[in-house]
């Protein structure tokens, strides 16, 4: 199956792609996972990005593109995967069809500004294992921070009020518009296009999951 998930900063993405990738046995390709893990090393798209993604702003087209041409085509997508926060843009998504990658399924999870703010000020993740939580919502399990590597669970930087208000304003003027992409494209050519799907992601975690496991099976 190849799938992409779209949604707002803090919608879920990658919360439900973990389920997602588990039970449908398929990679999970989460662009902001792998520009994160480049600042991390400091090689040199890292160095390139950074600034950028602190302060909230796309990287740009080219480089997202190329950084999942190469994803693509290693060996373990060959039995499927998930794009989390690709495509952003009307450009990444025109590239993806153009490359000719068919794809099953475009999921939208559906969640307001005022519930996204107090999420991604309430998120923690865990660097070793890119596991994600919340302080209130989705506390860590003593045995998760125990099991693995010992390393603290961290804030993103680009969690700050501010920052998280440029990314919903980024998200609503650059991603937004590749809702109205995918269901246009569903009712111009139903037999090529992916199936589109939208989900309200307000509620508890398991019962999401338990909607986007519906809305993927059908
Ligand atoms: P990226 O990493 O993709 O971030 P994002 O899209 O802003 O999404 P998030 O990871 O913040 O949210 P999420 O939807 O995964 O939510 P989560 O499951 O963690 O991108 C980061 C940056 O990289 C971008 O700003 C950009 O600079 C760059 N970038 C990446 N891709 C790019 C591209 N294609 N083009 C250009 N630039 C790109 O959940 C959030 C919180 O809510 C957690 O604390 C979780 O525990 C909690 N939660 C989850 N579900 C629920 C629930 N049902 N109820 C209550 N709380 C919940
Ligand atoms: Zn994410």
């Amino acid at each position: 199956m190849r799938l992409i998930l779209l949604g707002a900063p803090g919608a879920g993405k990658g919360t439900q792609a973990r389920f997602i990738c588990e039970r449908f046995d398929i990679v999970q390709i989460s662009t902001g996972d792998m520009l994160r893990a480049a600042v991390k090393e400091g090689n040199e798209l890292g160095l390139r990005v950074k600034e950028i993604m602190s302060a909230g702003q796309l990287v740009s087209d080219d480089l997202i593109i190329e950084l999942v041409r190469e994803r693509i085509a290693q060996p373990d997508c060959a039995n499927g995967f998930l794009f989390d926060g690709f495509p952003r843009t009307i450009v990444q998504a025109d590239a993806l069809k153009e490359a000719g990658i068919d794809l099953d399924h475009v999921l939208e999870i559906h969640v307001a500004d005022e519930e996204i703010i107090n999420r991604l000020s309430g998120r923690r993740v865990h660097p070793g294992s890119g596991r994600v939580y919340h302080v209130d919502n989705q506390p860590p399990l003593q045995a998760d921070i125990d099991n693995e590597t010992g390393e603290p669970l961290i804030q993103r930087e680009d969690d700050r009020e501010e920052t998280v208000r440029h990314r919903l304003e980024v998200y609503h003027d650059q991603t937004e518009p590749l809702i109205a992409y995918y269901q246009q494209w569903q009712e111009q050519a139903p037999e090529q296009a992916p199936a589109f799907h939208r989900i309200e992601g307000v509620g508890s975690v398991e019962d999401i999951r338990a909607q986007v496991i519906e809305a993927l099976s059908s």
